[in-house]
């Protein structure tokens, strides 16, 4: 532990057990608490997280001086900024600190949020990249989350660290996230050695529909994981409907909202569009077949192709030949 890495994690450490006090035992920390409250987050989700407090007032750097910490090793931890002079002063001010803890459950970087959203700032402020914290890589909760995962055979990916946190408060203690919602491959391989099953669960609105379509498509290009997707209603995020809806609302939720990805994506196909003329449907059917192509299992897709000869008032056989048709140029 006396290795440069060991000496970043141990200040990263000792900075997030300074941010935790802030927030847990001073005035100072105590408008960070109330927000943190007021989002229904528990003491014991608090303790369980070291969710912490930058205050306005500077005082890491002051922190560390008074401990004689090496001036390099400040510097190349990323928790500071440096002016032309050279000198370093906190980088996170203001802000509810979140511990980001690598695999191995070591505190490697942090993410700080606003307490309102501003129009200048960033609402999340994350470190830059250092020796420890390379963002591709990092899994939000990894370290916490595996045995959870092994144990329900699956995991959850969420889009924020609120969710995880969120869902691990309502008994859901199998969730990670990665930084905001461009899943890395580095972190499928990861994934990968932990599990053969993962949920999508990402935020219901625009962006992360979105954000599922581009993951389904990365995840089915890169691992042999099993997929389901968690789709929230009313453009929710899971944190949001958590507190709409209670923790034993959230866990069932989690269950009986799980769909295939297949059919996630063929309601993603018909957003923005109005079907109501024939062009617009053909297109639609049209979109739909190369999804359909990839289903492999004789009985789901007889299943989603009824669905389809209903709905649209077609004759099976015709989207059967027109399936054929699909996969013979696709090989
Ligand atoms: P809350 O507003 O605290 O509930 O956060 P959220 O998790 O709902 O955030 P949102 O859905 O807006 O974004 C999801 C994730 O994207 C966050 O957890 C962050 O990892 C990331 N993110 C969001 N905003 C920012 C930002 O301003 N800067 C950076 N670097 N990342 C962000
Ligand atoms: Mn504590
Ligand atoms: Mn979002
Ligand atoms: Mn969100
Ligand atoms: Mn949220």
């Amino acid at each position: 532990a006396n290795s440069k890495t060991g000496q970043l994690i141990a200040l990263h450490e000792q900075a997030a057990k300074l941010y935790h006090h802030i927030l847990v035992n001073t005035e100072m920390g105590q408008p960070a608490l109330d927000y943190l409250h007021n989002r229904g987050l528990t003491d014991a989700t608090i303790e369980t997280y070291q969710l912490g407090f930058a205050p306005s007032q500077r005082l890491l750097k002051p922190f560390f001086d008074q401990r004689q910490a090496d001036y390099q090793l400040l510097r190349q931890s990323g928790l500071f900024i440096e002016n032309q002079q050279g000198e370093l002063r906190d980088r996170f001010t203001a802000r509810v600190m979140f511990p980001l803890r690598n695999a191995s459950g070591h505190v490697a970087a942090f993410s700080g949020r606003v307490l309102q959203k501003q129009e200048d700032q960033p609402k999340y402020l994350n470190s830059p990249e250092t020796a420890l914290f390379t963002k591709s890589r990092l899994l939000f909760n990894f370290d916490l989350a595996r045995p959870a995962i092994r144990e329900a055979g699956e995991v959850t990916l969420f889009e924020g660290y609120m969710d995880v946190i969120s869902a691990a408060q309502a008994g859901v203690l199998n969730g990670i996230a990665s930084m905001g919602t461009s899943l890395t491959t580095e972190q499928i391989y990861a994934i990968e050695r932990t599990t053969d099953h993962l949920n999508i669960c990402y935020d219901g609105d625009t962006p992360g529909q979105r954000a599922t379509q581009r993951a389904i498509g990365l995840l089915r290009e890169h691992s042999h994981l099993a997929l389901s997707v968690i789709q929230l209603p009313e453009g929710q995020d899971p944190d949001e409907y958590r507190r709409a809806h209670g923790d034993e609302g959230f866990r069932q939720v989690m269950q009986s909202a799980k769909e295939t990805p297949i059919r996630f994506q063929l309601r993603y196909l018909r957003r923005d569009r109005a079907l109501e003329t024939d062009s617009e449907r053909l297109a639609y059917l049209n979109d739909a077949m190369p999804l359909l192509a990839q289903v492999k299992e004789p009985v789901a897709l007889d299943l989603y192709l009824n669905q389809l000869a209903t709905e649209f008032h077609l004759d099976k056989d015709a989207l059967v030949a027109q399936l054929k048709q699909v996969r013979q140029q696709a090989a």
